[in-house]
């Protein structure tokens, strides 16, 4: 499970984001959540969008599927509402932590190939390879490569993940491929569209959330922080400034500068539910 020090880090920063979510707001899945009309922007009813986007995906697995390969299963509650309704899972998932949560929902109603995609074997084929938001940390080509060998004769590539829009000015927040690129790429396979719903607008309202928590308490915590740095020790506090000013800059320009918002979203982003079937290569 050999892997590059920025891949550790985001693993690191998932679990963090599970383990808090858990247990300050309650919540099930690590996904942006799906918010309908009539739901209240709020904090509070981030569950209640999570559970719409799980209910979404659900409804748009085709008929006839049995067998669903989860990559990236995050804690295993959508794996688990999969299997609850017949379906049979197995999941991928490179973390430890994220792993064994799966482990101890799903018991052995399912495998959990602790690993990273690009390194999972198995003999196992299945009718659906589902990454619900883990394609973006994946390579496509590599990633489609892998599932074309995984899904049966007839199988389903299911994608509902973000995506870089071409707008050209500096995009503020990082994350996804770009849709073209991809588009452009699994056009060489032999894999035919049968569904493309962009659902940027019912999931941006999230960034707003997100946006809101970084400007009034993990920015305001921060700088407290600082200042306790500064009186208590404050030699160390100039040398740590002075070394990682890059890093800090980065920090602040990314995350505390205001321009986490679902606006921008709306403009760098696309968020997308793309459904392919394995065809027959001419
Ligand atoms: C944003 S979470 C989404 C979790 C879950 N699918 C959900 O919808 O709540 C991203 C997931 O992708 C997994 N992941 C990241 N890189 C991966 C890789 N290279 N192969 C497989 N899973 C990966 C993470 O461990 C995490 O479970």
């Amino acid at each position: 499970m050999k892997k590059k020090k920025t891949e550790l880090s985001r693993e690191i920063g998932l679990e963090i984001a599970a383990i808090c979510g858990k247990h300050f707001l309650n919540l099930e899945h690590l996904h942006y959540g799906y918010w309908t009309k009539d739901l209240e922007v709020d904090l509070a009813n981030l569950r209640i969008a999570q559970e719409n986007y799980a209910n979404f995906l659900i409804s748009h697995i085709p008929d006839g599927v049995r067998s669903i390969l989860d990559v990236g299963c995050g804690r295993g509650q959508m794996a688990k509402k999969l299997v609850d309704v017949g379906y049979k899972v197995d999941c991928v998932s490179p973390s430890p932590l994220l792993s064994q949560q799966s482990r101890d929902l799903l018991g052995d109603r399912s495998d959990i190939f602790e690993c990273y995609y690009e390194q999972l074997q198995t003999e196992n084929r299945y009718d659906v390879v589902l990454f619900s938001e883990s394609f973006q940390y994946i390579e496509p080509e590599e990633a489609i490569k892998k599932t074309l060998c995984l899904l049966n004769g007839d199988g389903y590539l299911l994608i509902c993940d973000v995506f870089r829009t071409d707008a050209q000015s500096k995009n503020p927040q990082s994350g996804g491929h770009p849709l073209t690129r991809f588009y452009n790429i699994v056009s060489e396979y032999p894999l035919g569209l049968v569904k493309d719903l962009d659902i940027t607008e019912e999931t941006a309202p999230t960034i707003d959330i997100e946006g809101h928590i970084f400007k009034e308490v993990v920015h305001p915590v921060v700088n407290l922080l600082e200042q306790l740095l500064d009186n208590r020790y404050p030699f160390i506090s100039k040398f740590l400034k002075w070394k990682y000013r890059r890093k800090i800059d980065k920090i602040y320009g990314k995350y505390f500068s205001g321009q986490r918002t679902g606006e921008n979203f709306k403009k760098f982003k696309s968020y997308r539910l793309l459904l392919y079937k394995k065809t027959i290569p001419q």
